[in-house]
């Protein structure tokens, strides 16, 4: 399974999402492939926020290797599953969907949580106090990831 975690500048929310995933993924013995991007340019090359390596390594996961890339149309292509943290992502990516099959890859993350919702992961970008909230909102939407998905591959 190639799993892409989709946020605006690939470095608080989907950087967080794909060390969780892939500490997850790792612990099932899954040989998952997965990365992050961001939707703006912005920090593209920069390694995540610190305030979301902290997070992580409170919860004993490293993402301090992992660097930022900006969306490309050919992930839609490349991966199998595409996590988007809000709306805007969400619009952003699908834009590019060109069938029907690639449209059904895009999904918003924390529909994994409570289906249908729409809920968005808070960009914690502004605001320190929600990178806890960000990382448990995500720990859980990767437990279902892996449920849900963890059968077929
Ligand atoms: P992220 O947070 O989308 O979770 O990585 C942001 C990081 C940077 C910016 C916006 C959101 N920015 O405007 O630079």
């Amino acid at each position: 399974m190639k799993v892409l975690m989709v946020c605006l500048g690939n470095i608080c929310r989907s950087p967080l999402a794909e060390g969780i995933l892939r500490h997850k993924s790792q612990e099932k013995g899954l040989n998952w492939h997965i990365e992050s991007a961001g939707t703006g340019a912005w920090h593209v090359g920069q390694a995540p926020d610190p305030r979301s390596q902290r997070v992580a390594k409170q919860h004993g996961i490293d993402i301090s290797k992992q660097r930022a890339q900006q969306f490309s149309p050919y992930h839609i292509e490349m991966f199998d599953l595409i996590f988007a943290m809000d709306s805007s992502n969400y619009q952003d990516i699908i834009r590019h969907a060109k069938t029907d099959a690639e449209k059904n890859k895009i999904q918003l993350i924390m529909n994994m949580v409570e289906p249908g919702m729409n809920k968005a992961v808070p960009d914690p970008y502004y605001d320190d106090h929600l990178y806890a909230t960000v990382y448990q909102m995500l720990d859980e939407a990767c437990d279902n990831i892996i449920s849900k998905y963890a059968i077929n591959n």
